[in-house]
């Protein structure tokens, strides 16, 4: 059996949703109070994926799709991208997640924005939930390294029609981890592997799509995870009374982890686009 013929079960996902649902919980208020003051005004819309408000139009732009085109949003969270998208670009969008908690918090966005008529939310697994159409694009925003490239890919180009775009946003392998931030970066974070730009290629050609852009954006990336660190100890007396002061030395530790394997030049973060090939 191949990772494309294998049939995902709700049992493969449950460690994501238990990582969102529950893990997360506390997280969210923290998260809403340190990104405005790393991305900058008017640059944080409530994103969990490490980018700007700034970034995540360029990626919309990046896919070059009509006002009314309809758009999965795969791993939508709590919706923020689906909703900055449906405003600005005029899309219809469909997000899809696994995790309860965040959709459930997306829903009260969405209806609060009034885009009710334009953005769709559903509780599933990508892999299993039958959408009943093709759509013209799907994206996602730091919800990737959740997935085995290849078998999120072959998802991909049975769910968008022919000509249709695929974009994302993802940290990316550029040098050779220790076991200890393997195992850090991946399995304790619900996620498979991390890949490098050239094996986001292979898997992207190997299942029906063509490469349009990878764009590197890793020198921002370096900015958004030194500026997480510094705003974080900033304001660390109202992580605290948010949350406690274990929580806040521990949130520091993680932000101060990554950023120094960045720094190492081992983590990498990119911007891809790929259109579904034609027949
Ligand atoms: C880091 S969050 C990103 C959320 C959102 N895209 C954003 O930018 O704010 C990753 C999301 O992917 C979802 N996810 C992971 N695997 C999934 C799957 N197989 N099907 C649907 N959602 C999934 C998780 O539940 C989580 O909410």
């Amino acid at each position: 059996m191949t990772t494309h013929d294998h049939q995902a079960t709700a049992e493969d996902f449950h460690a994501v949703a238990a990582l969102y649902d529950d893990a997360m919980e506390g997280n969210n208020s923290v998260h809403d109070l340190v990104y405005p003051k790393v991305y900058g005004e008017g640059e944080y819309v409530g994103q969990f994926s490490d980018n700007s408000a700034g970034e995540l139009l360029a990626m919309a732009a990046a896919m070059d799709l009509p006002p009314g085109s309809h758009v999965l949003d795969i791993g939508c969270g709590t919706a923020p991208v689906a909703a900055l998208f449906a405003d600005r670009f005029a899309w219809r969008v469909t997000g899809i997640d696994v995790s309860a908690t965040p959709l459930a918090k997306g829903r009260r966005r969405i209806a609060d924005a009034g885009l009710g008529d334009r953005v769709r939310l559903v509780q599933g697994e990508v892999y299993q939930h039958r959408f009943g159409q093709l759509f013209d694009g799907a994206y996602g925003t730091g919800a990737f390294c959740h997935f085995d490239p290849a078998r999120l890919f072959a998802r991909c180009a049975a769910l968008l029609r022919p000509g249709g775009r695929l974009a994302f946003m993802e940290r990316v392998r550029t040098g050779e981890f220790t076991e200890r931030e393997w195992r850090h970066l991946t399995s304790e974070w619900a996620c498979p592997t991390v890949s490098t730009t050239e094996e986001y290629r292979t898997a992207l050609t190997g299942n029906g799509f063509r490469v349009e852009e990878v764009r590197d954006l890793t020198a921002t990336f370096r900015d958004w995870q030194d500026r997480s660190v510094v705003v974080r100890r900033e304001l660390r007396d109202e992580i605290v009374a948010l949350t406690s002061v274990e929580y806040y030395e521990t949130s520091v530790r993680l932000a101060d982890y990554e950023n120094a394997v960045t720094k190492a030049g081992k983590l990498g973060y990119a911007l891809v686009v790929a259109t579904r090939e034609v027949g």
